[in-house]
């Protein structure tokens, strides 16, 4: 079943057309990656689908309902949620301050959930936000989304800059996220993570979706890594 349909979306920054009629879909329980090059309109995809920025044609179809243009807000709160590209941690409050800003009661993950999942962040909770590494930052944030309870949660570079240990922690958080029934929309330039954790792949070229596959065949064709992404094996 299709949890999050997005049809023929074109969005603009001032005159800029950024998004020239961007379709993709979500199934429940999935994991889908949007790959694309640096400026593909990968972030201008998900801010669009996060009611970031308003569409100006096309729609937003997410459990049979229309959000496209709702505000940034009301799409958080029924269940789509971005962890944005720079993190979105606000410096001056402590971690718990920032967790707790996600706080929903009806949630399956309360604050000591996400202290289960990601201890640094228990033993950081007095900490400010602005003292946290970049990897600690990134717990907090998809810490922080999860508190939401999010249905379809979509992650902006999750793993970017990040340590190679810590991104094997993410990646693991991440296939836990999934097991416990949430949808992934997921841009990442990390091949390899994208491989690892999608069922499915949409690349983004110019904003226009120019190719839609399985993980299996995606793997197999090497061409279409080449062509797109720019990265021949
Ligand atoms: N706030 C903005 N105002 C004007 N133009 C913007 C803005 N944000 C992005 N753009 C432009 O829109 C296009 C798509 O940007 P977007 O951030 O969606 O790309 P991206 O695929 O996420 O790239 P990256 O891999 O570098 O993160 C780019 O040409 C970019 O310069
Ligand atoms: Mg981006």
């Amino acid at each position: 079943m299709t949890l999050l349909q997005v049809d023929a979306i074109h969005s603009y920054y001032g005159k800029s057309h950024i998004l020239q009629g961007v379709s993709l879909s979500v199934p429940q329980g999935s994991v889908v990656t949007l790959l694309g090059r640096n400026g593909a309109g990968k972030s201008t995809t998900l801010k669009t689908i996060a009611g970031v920025i308003a569409p100006r044609q096309g729609a937003v179809r997410y459990g049979g309902r229309d959000i496209a243009g709702l505000p940034a807000h009301k799409v958080a709160g029924l269940g789509v949620c971005l962890v944005p590209e720079h993190r979105g941690i606000f410096k001056l409050l402590t971690v718990e301050e920032n967790l707790r800003l996600g706080m929903r009661r009806d949630s399956p993950w309360q604050l000591d959930d996400i202290y289960r999942i990601f201890p640094r962040l228990k033993e950081r909770r007095r900490n400010g936000g602005g003292q946290l590494s970049g990897g600690e930052q990134q717990m907090l944030a998809i810490g922080r989304a999860l508190m939401n309870h999010p249905r379809v949660l979509m992650l902006d570079e999750p793993v970017e800059g990040l340590a190679p240990v810590i991104v094997e922690e993410i990646v693991a958080q991440i296939r836990l996220i999934k097991q416990a029934g949430v949808s992934i929309l997921l841009v990442e330039q990390n091949l390899e993570v994208c491989t690892q954790l999608a069922d499915r792949h949409f690349i983004i070229e110019q904003g226009v979706i120019v190719y839609e596959g399985g993980n299996e065949a995606f793997l197999a064709d090497e061409n279409v890594k080449d062509r797109y992404l720019g990265v021949g094996v």
